[in-house]
């Protein structure tokens, strides 16, 4: 089982992510955590060429082909071989996040996106959570962890609105997997209704 994380920034995927790996390694699964960018050594070294410095560092289209050197490595060494020894992926963030972040914050660019993937990536994940919430709350949230990485929140308010309706249109697009869970409430009310779509797709 391949599940991941999704939505704007500072919406509580990481928190969730942990919280559901937790529920699951309790209920007897093997379970792999891992994240986009990064979660291979060679995919973190890519992170940090793209999630640090000025937001114009990088053309979307150089962003696509990065993100998606990233996730071949993280699919390669990381997520395909957890998966073949029947661990259960969790993965905070994935390719939804390039359809959404590279695919519409500047122009758009989804047909570029999709392209690549099927050429390089070609999966998808059985199940996806999309935590949505308000992206003023989701920034302040974001920047209040006064980190380095901070190329895309400094895209601004705009562009967390515009990610926001996308990651709901998607949502929709791929419903078959996809979960709009709502991040308003606290960790651990988002924690339980993540943790039972989950355990209803283990049944
Ligand atoms: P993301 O991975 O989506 O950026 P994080 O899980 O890192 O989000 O959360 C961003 C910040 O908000 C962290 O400081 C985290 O502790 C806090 N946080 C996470 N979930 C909640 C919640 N439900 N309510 C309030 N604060 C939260
Ligand atoms: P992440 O560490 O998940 O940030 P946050 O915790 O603030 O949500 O991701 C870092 C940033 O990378 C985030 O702003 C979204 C961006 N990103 C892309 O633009 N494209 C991608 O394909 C991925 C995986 C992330």
């Amino acid at each position: 089982m391949f599940i991941t994380f999704e939505g704007i920034d500072g919406s509580g995927k990481s928190t969730q992510a942990r919280l559901l790996s937790d529920h699951l390694i309790e209920a007897g699964h093997a379970v792999v955590l891992t994240r986009e960018p990064g979660g291979s050594p060679g995919a973190e070294q890519i992170r940090r060429l793209v999630l640090e410095g000025d937001p114009d560092r990088w053309s979307a289209e150089t962003e696509i082909l990065l993100f998606t050197a990233a996730r071949r490595d993280h699919l390669e060494r990381t997520i395909l071989p957890a998966l073949g020894s029947g661990k259960v992926v969790i993965s905070d963030r994935f390719a939804d996040s390039t359809r959404m972040y590279q695919g519409l914050s500047r122009g758009d660019l989804r047909a570029t996106v999709d392209r690549l993937h099927d050429m390089m990536i070609g999966c998808e994940p059985d199940l996806t959570f999309i935590i949505d919430m308000d992206p003023a709350e989701g920034l302040s949230r974001a920047r209040a962890r006064n980190g380095s990485e901070e190329r895309f929140e400094d895209f601004g308010e705009d562009l967390q609105c515009r990610m926001r309706a996308g990651f709901l249109a998607l949502a929709k697009e791929f419903s078959h997997r996809c979960h709009v869970i709502d991040g308003a409430r606290c960790a651990r009310a988002v924690a339980a209704d993540v943790a039972a779509i989950a355990d209803a797709e283990f049944a």
